[in-house]
């Protein structure tokens, strides 16, 4: 099994997603000995916003790209073949202001791609990224997961949105959260990992 983990909090391993994301790496190579860690920190070596180069570059065909353009589109033609590789894909994913880190989000910009990724049909987009299994470890301030404010999550919808239009429909998400409520921080990490079934 061929894993993929993709940390996208900048706060390296006091990371409350990076714990949780780690706890579930650790499950899954218990579970399948023998299995392949690759951990990609989007933090640590961000991709790049996406610049009227890339789209030139996305929209031209490989064979017909300049250096320019083939140079712009490495970043992407390099992260698609690891997702495509990987059997399963555990994203870690603080929430700041209600939503993904901007790392996370400049990731899926790259990854996003016509006839790479998804394709258009008669019968509308198909996702080609099939075969995933995927476990998103969410980290919040708040609770989102159950009460009021879980219509101001802007993580969880969104990815399984994105992952899913992309053909990743089966998709786990764990969450440690309540880390800013003075009754649930201290057993919020704990709580989360005991919850991990892979
Ligand atoms: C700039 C900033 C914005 C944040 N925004 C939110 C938020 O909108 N909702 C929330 O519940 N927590 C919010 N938090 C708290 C984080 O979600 C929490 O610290 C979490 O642990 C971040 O994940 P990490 O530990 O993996 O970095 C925010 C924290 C910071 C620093």
């Amino acid at each position: 099994m061929k894993i993929l983990h993709l940390v996208s909090s900048p706060r390296g391993a006091a990371s409350f997603s990076v714990q949780l994301g780690n706890a579930i790496v650790q499950k899954l190579q218990t579970a399948n000995p023998g299995s392949i860690l690759t951990t990609h920190n989007l933090a640590q070596t961000p991709f790049p916003h996406l610049e009227d180069v890339h789209f030139q570059s996305f929209f031209t065909p490989a064979e017909s790209r300049s250096p320019e353009l083939l140079e712009a589109v490495k970043h992407s033609d390099a992260a698609i073949a690891e997702l495509k590789e990987a059997d399963v894909i555990v994203i870690g994913v603080p929430m700041y202001n209600f939503t993904i880190h901007s790392t996370l989000q400049a990731w899926i910009n790259h990854i996003a791609r016509a006839n790479e990724t998804f394709s258009y049909s008669g019968n509308g987009p198909e996702g080609l990224v099939k075969n995933k299994k995927v476990y998103l470890a969410i980290a919040t301030g708040g609770v989102y997961s159950e009460g009021a404010m879980k219509a101001y999550d802007f993580t969880e919808p969104y990815l399984r949105t994105v992952l899913g239009f992309l053909g990743m429909t089966d998709v786990t998400t764990y969450r440690v959260e309540g880390l800013k409520v003075p009754t649930l921080q201290d057993n919020a990490l704990n709580k989360a990992v005991e919850s991990i079934e892979v």
